[in-house]
């Protein structure tokens, strides 16, 4: 097996790859952490271009950046490197260009300027100038963030549209706890991918996604489980998210972090995952059920731990309910969630058995795997699906990451003609 890929693996992403970020790095000490953000973002195949204030450079050098991503960091309003104009003009085509504008650190100066409109340094001046979306980071010390003024910033920035990212609670530069701290990069990538899908494909869809194992309790200390790890799902949730839909991530017992953006209800026995993907699924448009749920259940939980005593014990078990079939008889009368893909994980005769599944639980995809392979499935960082529709055809994709297979799901289905006109539903709401 090879050396295996965490989910928060920096991969290219249709969201990111390609796209002009702008990186804004006010002063202050999270500045360190912005070097990650642009590490993060060239990664993912974006072209991130590094604009610092002057406070900036003394945390951080502008060659760190450079290094990072691979293009010269901005510093300076009047003088570029080569260029005959000064550079607040030479760049100001830097601002139409972007996709996005982040600033992170967004220290409260530099917020308070934003919010007034200042143009006193490349930075604000490019703020001013860009029409893409707004997404600040603050870092800052506990008091400066609590204090009126810069509250009543963060109010007027939030009616103007602009996008927050924390800041967090915790340890402070100065060794005071409070809130104020900048939230670290994994997590600020994550609000980059929501920002910058908000006019996605998906826009104003509710999506449903469901992930990892169920639990069953034997005792107050047991259980029987599977071992999906949940990546799957919760690369299928970010995928959604990546898209603008509105996320809902109903996860079973796994160790892994929701995509931001995704409302994440948790749950241990199918029975609890049934309730709560019905809720979820009531005005749903697609529900995307990658969870492995356990078929059966015990029939009694003990009440303490059971000790061991004879050589031999069984215990008998019993159905646990098929949440696709419930999700089916409430779609009958409902007409919601628009569209049901199920997952097939198949040891031998994956496609009949992939087609069987199909039918009897009323889906309009389902995407097989057979769980043998030492790379795909349970636990693998890479997966190898087919995705077989409803009117019979089916679709091979070969051996991908797990976030590349999720998205290509989510393409196959904005192309399928049973989804009908796909019109903005935020607007209907
Ligand atoms: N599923 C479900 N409720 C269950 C069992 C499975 O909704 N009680 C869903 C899974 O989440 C998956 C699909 O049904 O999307 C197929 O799951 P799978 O475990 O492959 O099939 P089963 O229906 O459990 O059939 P079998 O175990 O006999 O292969």
């Amino acid at each position: 097996m090879g050396r295996p890929i965490l989910f928060s693996t920096m991969e290219k992403t249709p969201v990111i790859k390609d796209k002009h970020i702008l990186l804004g790095v006010s002063g202050g000490i999270a500045a360190y952490k912005a070097c990650t953000v642009a590490s993060h973002l060239t990664q993912m195949g974006a072209e991130v271009d590094v604009v610092m204030t002057e406070a900036a450079t003394r945390f951080v050098g502008p060659l760190t950046f450079q290094a990072l991503t691979g293009r010269a960091a901005y510093t300076d309003m009047w003088r570029a490197p080569g260029a005959g104009l000064p550079t607040h003009i030479a760049h100001i085509g830097l601002a139409h260009a972007a996709d996005l504008l982040l600033i992170a650190p967004a220290t409260a100066n530099t917020m308070a300027k934003l919010a007034h409109g200042l143009a006193d340094n490349l930075l604000s001046t490019l703020a001013l100038a860009a029409a893409c979306p707004l997404l600040l980071v603050p870092a800052m010390d506990l008091g400066m963030w609590a204090h009126p003024a810069t509250q009543a910033n963060v109010e007027l920035l939030r009616q103007r549209g602009v996008h927050f990212a924390g800041p967090a609670r915790g340890r402070m530069a100065s060794g005071l706890e409070g809130e104020g701290r900048m939230i670290e990069p994994e997590e600020i990538v994550g609000h980059v991918r929501q920002v910058m899908g908000l006019e996605g494909p998906m826009a104003g869809w509710r999506v449903v996604v469901t992930a990892g194992p169920t639990r069953e309790p034997l005792d107050p200390v047991r259980f029987l489980s599977n071992p999906s790890s949940g990546r799957q799902g919760f690369a299928l949730a970010q995928a959604a998210v990546d898209r603008g839909a509105a996320v809902t991530l109903v996860a079973g017992p796994v160790d892994l972090p929701a995509p931001v953006g995704a409302e994440r209800v948790t749950v241990t026995t199918a029975d609890e995952m049934k309730a709560a993907v019905l809720a979820a699924c009531e005005r749903a448009d697609l529900l995307l059920m990658a969870t492995a749920v356990a078929d059966y259940r015990p029939a009694q939980v003990a009440p303490h731990k059971i000790k061991k005593g004879a050589e031999e014990m069984s215990l008998q078990m019993v159905r646990t309910p098929d949440i696709l079939s419930a999700v089916a008889g409430q779609r009958a009368e409902s007409g919601f969630p628009r569209c049901v893909a199920g997952f097939a994980a198949e040891t031998q005769d994956l496609l009949p058995n992939a087609r069987a599944k199909l039918a009897a639980k009323g889906l309009d995809i389902i995407v097989a795997n057979d769980v043998t392979r030492h790379d795909a499935g349970f636990g693998a960082a890479t997966n190898r699906v087919v995705i077989v529709d409803r009117d019979g055809s089916a679709k091979e994709l070969p051996l991908l990451s797990k976030p590349a297979v999720a998205d290509a799901i989510l393409d196959h289905l904005l192309q399928a003609p049973y989804l009908g006109p796909r019109t903005n539903r935020a607007k209907d709401k």
